[in-house]
């Protein structure tokens, strides 16, 4: 918990954590969680894409490694436990286990931006580690116009090597995530830590009503506003995503000109849009694109929705699923709960090179993405316990097998 508290210092906002990719706030954490790692008994190293590795010293072999860890950037305005619980529990095992009789390496991995605050493509650091890097995100631009590749140079790294972070195929046993839960449901069933069975299939769009910008003395009959194409395009939304039982947010919005006595002749929003799998995002997405077509042709305004980012469902692997519950079982709840999570992590991009695992942590109020974010002490302790208990379940599987 003073881990915790002494990471949010680090913060380009004054009020509320923001901490995003390849930033001096970055740097300062990195150090901080480098040296942490070496007092863990572990060696440390950055790795190209600014992500903190560590492994520990008596896995000085090339055995296939179980990675643990989870992400050390914020969105802005942010708790001090999304991303960063989960590395400070695996940092903490791994110290546990310093000197255990593992039949695998054991390594512990913070990543450097999962948020996608600073860029907009979300998962930077896990996707690279994981052998999904894009050349083409070095020509991202921040909201000051700064691309990835020089603020990547800026940072230290060599824009055209991030890629080189990928771990080679078979360097890795499994990758094990503990995070909050951001939502209700744990508190709600009064338990403190939850088995995921698989991260939520997402998508996000940029959908935009081109109109006609006209003097506010225009009649009704003659407008053909965006804004309020986008208004009831927001509120269909609501409406269809709500009867699917498919969790939709339009977080942003934005109008041309932006004037108080000129009719929006342009509205633009995002949508993000998850379900369980990808089918059913997608019959949600179905009936949606239905309806903000209708709404084009009944105010007359153009149409167009681009596509930014698609992630299918990521499954927990049943035997990691299994050693998380096992894991929980250890702290004596007898019937750990099993949880969908709705919000996206790390380990939905390392399913593309290892098979993944996560434990949820109870949070208050289900609520993440704000300065409120907070966690019970005996909880995190409880967290540390099951997490450990599920690396050693997995050594004993790993041996049996
Ligand atoms: O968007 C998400 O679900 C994550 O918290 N970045
Ligand atoms: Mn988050
Ligand atoms: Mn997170």
């Amino acid at each position: 918990m003073v881990r915790a508290d002494e990471l949010a210092t680090h913060s380009a906002w004054d009020d509320g954590i923001l901490r995003a990719y390849l930033t001096p706030e970055q740097t300062r954490v990195n150090a901080i969680a480098s040296a942490w790692l070496r007092e863990a008994g572990m060696r440390a190293w950055p790795d190209q894409a600014a992500n903190v590795c560590g492994r520990r010293l008596v896995d000085d072999d090339d055995r296939p490694a179980l990675l643990l860890g989870s992400h050390l950037d914020t969105v802005p305005g942010a708790g001090r436990y999304d991303g960063i619980l989960g590395v400070l529990v695996a940092l903490e095992v791994a110290d546990r286990l310093r000197d255990a009789d593992l039949p695998f390496a054991l390594e512990v991995v913070a990543f450097g931006d999962e948020e996608g605050t600073r860029f907009g493509a979300t998962l930077l650091g896990s996707r690279a580690l994981a052998g999904g890097w894009k050349e083409a995100w070095l020509d991202l631009v921040d909201g000051d116009g700064v691309t990835l590749r020089d603020a990547a140079t800026t940072f230290g790294l060599v824009p055209e090597q991030i890629g080189a972070a990928a771990r080679p195929a078979g360097s890795l046993v499994g990758y094990l995530e503990c995070h909050i839960e951001q939502g209700p449901r744990l508190e709600a069933r009064d338990r403190a830590l939850g088995v995921v069975t698989a991260i939520a299939a997402a998508e996000r769009r940029m959908i935009s009503y081109r109109g006609e910008a006209r003097h506010c003395a225009t009649p009704w009959d003659l407008r053909h506003d965006a804004l309020l194409g986008a208004s009831a395009a927001i509120l269909a939304i609501e409406r269809i995503a709500r009867d699917q039982g498919s969790p939709a947010t339009v977080g942003r919005i934005r109008v041309e000109p932006d004037a108080v006595n000129v009719i929006p002749g342009f509205a633009e929003f995002s949508l993000d849009l998850r379900d369980a799998t990808a089918a059913g995002r997608d019959a949600t997405w179905g009936l949606i694109r239905h309806e903000l077509q209708h709404i084009a042709v009944d105010r007359g305004l153009d149409l167009e929705v681009v596509s930014t980012h698609v992630a299918p469902e990521a499954p927990c692997a049943p035997n990691l699923r299994e050693a998380v519950a096992a894991g929980i079982r250890a702290t004596g709840d007898d019937a750990p709960l099993e949880l969908l999570s709705i919000a996206g992590h790390d380990a939905m991009a390392v399913a593309d090179a290892t098979e993944i695992g996560m434990l949820f942590v109870r949070c208050a109020g289900g609520i993440s993405h704000h300065a409120d974010e907070s966690v019970l002490v005996d909880d995190v302790a409880a967290a540390i316990v099951a997490f450990e208990a599920a690396v050693l379940h997995l050594a004993a599987e790993y041996r049996r097998s």
